[in-house]
């Protein structure tokens, strides 16, 4: 296959991580006898300071035309993201528009560890038990983080307001990619939810219900998210399969879900949309960290594999990057995961071990 990739390396780590993917991204092609097409192009906070605006008209075009877009964390150190206006920041200027321009509001994040890595979890091993194996899918273009913003005016600042909103079409179509995977998987489907306060969330319920009617074959429940955040770490197994989560509900228990296996490191994600889609780390930039070659490109590879799975529909060579990632992991680890036995790989060994495996 011939296909073109626009790569937004973003800022911090953002650069050394996307090095490492795009290694075992041309280890696939030669193996698979593919070829990818790379156009990088400016986002994040770094553009800002280089273009003007975190997404950059360029970034856009090069997007337009790209077959699927790789997207690395972004944001610089607390000091110089003060530097920028509120609506020039990343998240406001550059994220969510990269989202609503192409209607991603498919956002599946993995959160996987099998039972030989139990150890890189801070929960005890009897709590890992068998490994886990949840698909979290989280509504990534609607509800609060897209509404309308009331910010006082600064000689007032009396009152601040957020609209939160749900259409029927909405949920409808995250729920349908929720039952589907679950179908796929033959695992269950938990619905994740705040009906018990929020209009929005009984009508969240009520139209996962209605589309629930067309998968009698697979396990559905639902639970309230404050109930699921301490479920997630006292029994997380119980939500191996799918679960669903509308956006900022989604956001807040996906990081707890790196957490829960030992690093958000390990978080890689496909943000799909119904005509393009993009993959990014569920992760920020850490800048702590950045160019000292000691990040886990973990969830950069891993967002490869989802773009390849979901993005392209080339299931077989996602496959071998997932296996190949494991395989590393049974002897060699990044910092962020000590673990005894392992050794201790810098962010390009990582990379190299998955390119060899391959
Ligand atoms: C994520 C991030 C983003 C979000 C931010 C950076 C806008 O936290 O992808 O989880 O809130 O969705
Ligand atoms: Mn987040």
């Amino acid at each position: 296959m011939d296909i073109s990739i626009a790569i937004l390396e973003g800022d911090g780590i953002g650069p050394e991580i996307t090095r490492a993917a795009l290694q075992v991204l041309d280890a696939v092609a030669e193996k698979f006898g593919h070829r990818f097409d790379k156009r990088p192009a400016p986002f994040g906070a770094q553009a800002y300071f280089d273009h003007g605006s975190p997404f950059p008209e360029e970034t856009k075009a090069i997007c337009d035309g790209a077959d699927v877009i790789l997207k690395g964390p972004v944001g610089l150190a607390v000091e110089r993201m003060n530097e920028i206006p509120p609506e020039h920041r990343p998240e406001l200027g550059a994220i969510l528009p990269l989202r609503r321009r192409f209607d991603t509001f498919a956002n599946y994040r993995p959160v996987r560890l099998p039972k030989s890595l139990a150890s890189f979890s801070p929960l005890k091993a009897s709590i890992i038990g068998e490994g886990l194996d949840i698909l979290m899918i989280r509504e990534l273009v609607g509800g609060i983080y897209f509404g309308d913003k009331t910010e006082g005016p600064s000689t007032d600042m009396k009152l601040a307001k957020d609209d939160c909103s749900y259409t029927d079409g909405q949920v409808r179509r995250i729920a349908k990619v929720a039952f589907d995977e679950a179908r796929k998987r033959k695992s269950s489907m938990t619905n994740v939810h705040k009906a018990n306060v929020l209009a929005t969330g009984r009508f969240w319920n009520a139209v996962v219900e209605d589309v629930a009617k067309l998968y009698p074959d697979v396990p559905y429940r639902s639970v309230l998210v404050d109930n699921a955040a301490y479920q997630l770490v006292v029994n997380p197994t119980q939500f191996n399969g799918v679960m669903l989560l509308e956006n900022m509900q989604g956001d807040i228990l996906t990081d707890q879900a790196g957490g829960i296996i030992g690093s958000l490191g390990l978080m890689p994600s496909a943000c799909v949309g119904p005509e393009k889609s993009y993959v990014e780390p569920a992760h920020g930039s850490a800048p702590d960290i950045a160019g000292k070659n000691v990040a886990n490109p973990y969830s950069m590879i891993g967002s490869v594999a989802l773009m390849l799975d979901l993005c392209l529909g080339l299931g077989e060579e996602a496959q071998a990057v997932w296996d190949a990632l494991f395989a590393v992991f049974e002897h060699g680890t990044t910092g962020d995961l000590p673990s005894e036995g392992k050794e201790i790989l810098s962010t390009s060994e990582f990379a190299q071990r998955v390119v060899d495996k391959l």
